[in-house]
């Protein structure tokens, strides 16, 4: 199996493969990472930009570093303190990007499907860091190479995803990654929030939905929450959030009845005593630290593997690259 792709815009149209190489790809630079200097010339002289024209914290950071770890040339925008602030419009701003040298663009937008728009309008490579609802590709690779190291093979495993699905890029990038690779998704949470078509079980094949949370987690072998996006509370779809925590949130007395070892990850940001109780993020269950080691090294991945597959040029998509191995990673 050999790199193909110039863009990260979903894992939604990828095969088992592709999921499987870039996994590959990132625990080579999980090693990388673990070295006493964390960094490698792979990407020297390549321009990587980040444009973050929504909030985020961890994802750009992880960005940053994964860049940074490659020897990339790297920038940061945001929409604060950019001409975003005057109006100019995206399609302006990522031809900016690219007459300056951005190779590869990497991107989070509040309008779903914005990636895909920049991807057919510049050369650069495009990566989804974000869209709207729609998809948030790294953060499903990263889940799915955290709970691999957590369960090994997903074959057959079962992964409650519990919260706001309808309106989590997260669950449905987890959903397009952890399903190829095997696992059975048991998506949960109040019926407002999820969406009505799979609440009415018209759901992808290898996902159930499931109205009860201790249902849902009774035989769990993995729980992903996601953050209740309070922002969309004024719009009457959640009770309390007093309410939400006991019916939905991950509280210590769920976690405590889970079955020995299941682990627990959120995305972050985390409303801690919301969705799940601070002594479940920070517990021995919880692998939340653990995912955020683990996006640096697949957004490292996918950086390399779009670079050597010749990001930027008029060609890029027509070679290939073999993902390296640790030893082949230059140090
Ligand atoms: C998520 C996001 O922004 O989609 N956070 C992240 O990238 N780690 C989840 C969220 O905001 O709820």
């Amino acid at each position: 199996m050999r790199w193909q792709r110039r863009h990260v815009l979903s894992t939604e149209d990828w095969s088992r493969d592709e999921i499987e190489l870039v996994l590959e790809q990132a625990t080579a630079m999980l090693e990388v990472l673990a070295r006493p200097i964390r960094r490698t010339p792979a990407l020297r002289g390549r321009t990587v930009v980040l444009f973050f024209a929504e909030a985020s914290t961890r994802t750009r950071m992880s960005f940053e570093l994964a860049a940074k770890s490659l020897s990339a040339d790297t920038s940061i925008i945001t929409a604060s303190g950019s001409s975003v602030e005057k109006g100019e419009t995206l399609y302006d701003t990522v031809r900016t990007l690219q007459a300056l040298g951005a190779e590869i663009i990497v991107l989070r937008h509040s309008a779903s499907g914005a990636p895909y728009f920049v991807a057919e309008r510049v050369s650069a490579s495009v990566i989804n860091a974000g869209d709207g609802w729609h998809a948030h590709p790294t953060q499903g690779l990263l889940d799915a190479l955290t709970l691999r190291g957590a369960l090994g093979d997903l074959d057959g495993k079962r992964v409650a995803i519990v919260g706001d699905i309808l309106h989590s890029r997260v669950a449905r990038s987890d959903v397009h990654t952890l399903v190829p690779l095997g696992a059975r998704v048991v998506l949960c949470g109040p019926p407002t929030l999820v969406p009505s078509a799979w609440r009415g079980g018209s759901v992808p094949d290898g996902v159930a939905y499931e109205p009860d949370v201790d249902r849902a987690l009774a035989d769990a072998d993995a729980v992903i929450a996601l953050r209740l996006q309070r922002e969309r509370q004024e719009a009457g779809l959640l009770p309390s959030l007093r309410e939400y925590r006991s019916t939905w949130g991950i509280t210590e007395e769920r976690a405590a009845r889970l079955r020995p070892g299941v682990p627990i990850l959120h995305p972050g940001p985390m409303n801690e005593g919301v969705e799940i109780d601070a002594s479940v993020a920070h517990g021995p269950r919880s692998l939340v630290e653990r995912q955020v080691t683990n996006g640096v090294a697949v957004r490292m991945a996918l950086l390399y593997l779009l670079a050597t597959a010749g990001a930027g040029t008029e060609q890029a998509g027509d070679a290939a690259a073999s993902p390296a191995s640790p030893a082949e990673v230059p140090a």
